[in-house]
């Protein structure tokens, strides 16, 4: 994981994300993953799990990632554990700037509820990721 302010460049920390209200844990994804994302679901109260893939060869590919690529926020959580691949989240800190978070293999983060967001994948377009996640989530986009 690498975070940093979009507009300064300065680096983010671990411990500045969480003030930020963004959880973030590096969980290794070649060993048992799913132990450290239960605990998370305990203490989060998510009721579910399920996996999301996303590459060149996936059908409407540009369309999908268009939803993801303009900022906006949901009423619930995005919870993501990436497995392999790649992913870029943009998250407005609290005063509205945004925070470039570079995802890759290992990282475990949640951007919170009604938090504007954007997301985008690398040049690779690659990402096999673990969504944490309540009863019938809204993730109904509301665009700003
Ligand atoms: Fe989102």
């Amino acid at each position: 994981m690498k975070a940093y302010f979009l507009s300064s460049q300065k680096a983010i920390s671990t411990a500045e994300l969480n003030q930020q209200g963004i959880p973030y844990e590096y969980i290794p994804a070649d060993q048992s993953y799913m132990e450290p994302l239960k605990v998370w679901m305990q203490r989060r109260a998510y009721t579910a799990h399920d996996e999301v893939r996303l590459n060149a060869e996936t059908p409407k590919l540009e369309a999908i990632l268009k939803q993801f690529e303009d900022e906006h926020l949901h009423t619930d959580d995005e919870v993501r554990y990436i497995v392999k691949g790649a992913g870029i989240f943009d998250i407005r800190s609290q005063d509205d700037q945004w925070m470039r978070v570079e995802l890759e293999a290992g990282d475990f983060i949640i951007v919170p509820a009604d938090r504007h967001h954007r997301f985008f994948l690398t040049e690779d377009q690659q990402i096999h990721a673990v969504r944490l996640f309540k009863d019938n989530p809204s993730w109904v986009p509301i665009y700003r």
